[in-house]
């Protein structure tokens, strides 16, 4: 139930599968002869340096995957790899905890909650402990239907039915963790009375009548840095850009909400191109490999979020498993830009793409 939770998407997961085929059918040309002695992936990203072009995107409750560390696992982890790492508004474990293990850039993503007091309290607060950032993400008005959290009858905190407890039973390390660490719950609302869980909570703040002009109150709420998470049309990153944002970041939420939208890599092109330079592009959804890190940045983008492909590595391994998992794309992103022969992240554009011509 637990892979199920990070695996899954919503309805038939029909983005969600093409988020990460969609990337396979891209071909890239290379150059020859060219001197890839050295490999250079050092960036920027939001103002940051960093030292690869991809980064931790922010996703709820990481002690699931994870019981004793979770957040503290991937932040670390993130951490030793020299990325920034994102922080989701719905951790388990909270941003002054986050901050204690993290000295790097860390940044944090936000919804326009209803009451607008507890967005104002969480801002403060990330402010205080050293985020740098925020994100506001964007594209979840309503939750998606994930069908196979269904089935397994997951919920958060899981609760005990013949299902999950069958499914426990199969995994004891697991639940022993589970039952002898603290209830796995929102950690930065942990002040409040939460009833009804996780979606208990996101039920209550929720709030379905947020526009544009809530994001312009957001913008006007923070003096950092902000990125608007889960844009899709060009219209609305010509949109955000003019709202004052300083990364437009292109994303369906890893398949998770709108099902049938289409592929972030497909939308990156018509999004760099209203966004034109105006604002940083930041991509998320279905990048597995190293080479997917290239294309993306090949058709636009500035910088990519990884969501699933850390966290295959934390429910494996906890924080030797997302260090695992970063060094993999690092060292598929440097294999693949020596293979391309740019030796550098400007380097990386768009005629590396190849353009197949009908005959
Ligand atoms: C288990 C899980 C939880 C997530 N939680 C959040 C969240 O709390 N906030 C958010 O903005 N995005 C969330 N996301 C979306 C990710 O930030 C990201 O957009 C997505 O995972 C990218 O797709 P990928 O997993 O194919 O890389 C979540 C994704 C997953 C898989």
């Amino acid at each position: 139930m637990v892979f199920d939770y990070i695996d899954g998407g919503a309805d038939d997961e029909v983005t969600l599968a093409r988020s990460v085929s969609r990337f396979r059918d891209i071909e890239l040309a290379f150059d020859v002869l060219a001197d890839v002695s050295e490999i250079d992936t050092r960036t920027t990203i939001m103002g940051a340096p960093s030292a690869s072009p991809f980064f931790i995107s922010p996703t709820a409750t990481s002690r699931l995957f994870n019981p004793r560390a979770g957040e503290l696992a991937v932040t670390r982890a993130a951490h030793t790899a020299g990325v920034p790492y994102a922080c989701s508004t719905l951790a388990s474990v909270s941003v002054e905890d986050i901050a204690a293990a993290n000295p790097g850039t860390k940044w944090f993503q936000v919804y326009v909650w209803k009451d607008r007091g507890l967005v104002t309290e969480m801002l403060a607060r990330a402010k205080a402990a050293g985020f740098g950032a925020i994100i506001l993400t964007v594209d979840l008005p309503v939750a998606g239907n994930r069908e196979r959290d269904g089935a397994n009858d997951f919920t958060i905190p899981p609760k005990v039915t013949w299902r999950t407890a069958s499914q426990g039973m199969a995994a004891p390390g697991y639940l022993w963790d589970l039952m002898t660490t603290p209830e796995i719950r929102p950690a930065n609302f942990a002040h409040m009375r939460i009833d009804g869980g996780l979606i208990g909570f996101i039920n209550a703040q929720f709030d379905r009548s947020v526009t544009w002009d809530d994001a312009r109150w957001l913008r006007e709420a923070w003096d950092g840095k902000l990125a608007l998470k889960g844009i899709c049309a060009p219209d609305d990153a010509s949109r955000a850009v003019g709202i004052g944002a300083n990364a437009v970041w292109v994303s369906n939420h890893g398949g998770r909400q709108l099902n049938t939208s289409p592929s972030s890599i497909d939308t990156l092109p018509a999004v760099a191109e209203a966004v034109d330079g105006k604002a940083e592009i930041i991509l998320d959804g279905g990048v597995r490999r190293g080479s997917d890190v290239v294309k993306a940045l090949a058709l636009g983008a500035n910088a990519v979020a990884l969501g699933r492909a850390y966290l295959y590595g934390l429910a494996a391994g906890g924080e030797r498993g997302v260090t695992r998992a970063l060094q993999i794309m690092d060292s598929e992103l440097r294999r693949t830009m020596a293979l391309c022969g740019r030796a550098k992240i400007a380097d990386l554009t768009r005629d590396l793409i190849f353009e197949r011509r009908l005959s």
